[in-house]
């Protein structure tokens, strides 16, 4: 029964090489999405699964700093192949182009360049690719809705209005294509001082009350820890470095729980 299960899968995702397709979107720039996407896709080698990571990212991919990846994939002339890191089969256009290069790429390209990473990459026997998507409600995510069966899309947010206002409409975009919201996650919810003090810097509540608005779940919520950016600079995200750090352990629930819906069929 799970044979035949997880074998329907294999035929309807138009990835070639993974069960499942996961999308960590927010309308919003800088709210945490690559940060989050690193670490989940951490998190679920962890505990076992066989991940990959791609980089959706056309204008401003962060892959290449973030696992401080720096050589160039191979190719057969058919198919790139991914490069492997932290035991994660990885993708992003900017193993292809320099770092100072800037993308000034069109709306078609961005559609083209996301065709071929999610067709012409030799993903490998993955249960789960983790898409980390550029801010915005454009191309990039369009082109996952309406032509690549993604599973669910986790949204990530930080709990200031601003934030939320984007938020909101890239809830309202994902509904609209019939993209199943997994959920969303707080992201840099609060900031605990040497004092021992809670401070709410973005506020507080807002993730969750956007969540019980459009009547979708809510993940939970991870603190403002400089450990986190650190360790993103030096291309050691989080959870690889240390995974009993507590905000490692956070990484490790959201994991767990992604792990036990789909492959616990
Ligand atoms: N929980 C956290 N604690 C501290 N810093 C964080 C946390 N989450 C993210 N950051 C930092 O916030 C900044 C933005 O994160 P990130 O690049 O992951 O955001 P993004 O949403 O992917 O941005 P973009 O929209 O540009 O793709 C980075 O400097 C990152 O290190
Ligand atoms: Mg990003």
């Amino acid at each position: 029964m799970k044979e035949n299960l997880e074998k329907k899968r294999f035929q309807k995702n138009p990835i070639k090489g993974t069960k499942y397709t996961i999308a960590i979107s927010s309308a919003k720039g800088g709210v945490g999405k690559s940060t989050f996407a690193t670490n989940l896709a951490i998190a679920l080698k962890k505990i076992g699964c066989k991940v990959g990571l791609l980089d959706a990212d056309i204008y401003g991919p962060s892959l290449p700093k973030l696992f401080s990846i720096n050589g160039k994939p191979e190719s057969d002339g058919q198919s790139l192949k991914p490069i492997t890191k932290y035991n994660i089969q990885c993708m992003s256009i900017g193993f292809l182009t320099d770092e100072q290069t800037p993308m000034i790429w069109r709306g078609p390209m961005v559609t083209s360049a996301i065709k071929t990473f999610t067709q012409k990459v030799a993903w490998k026997d993955l249960d789960f690719i983790i898409v980390d998507m550029p801010p915005g409600t454009g191309d990039t995510q369009l082109t996952f809705a309406q032509e690549i069966n993604m599973d669910g899309v986790i949204i990530v947010s930080t709990p200031q209005e601003i934030a939320l206002q984007d938020v909101k409409r890239g809830i309202r975009m994902f509904d609209k294509l019939k993209v199943n919201i997994i959920g969303l996650v707080d992201n840099m919810s609060y900031f605990i001082g040497d004092d021992g003090k809670k401070y709410s810097i973005f506020g507080e509540g807002g993730v969750k009350k956007t969540a019980e608005e459009f009547k979708k779940n809510f993940l939970g919520e991870i603190p403002i820890d400089p450990k986190v950016g650190q360790q993103g600079d030096l291309g050691v995200p989080i959870v690889e470095k240390d995974q009993y750090h507590k905000i490692s352990k956070v990484y490790l629930n959201f994991a767990k729980n992604i792990k036990d819906k789909y492959l616990k069929l």
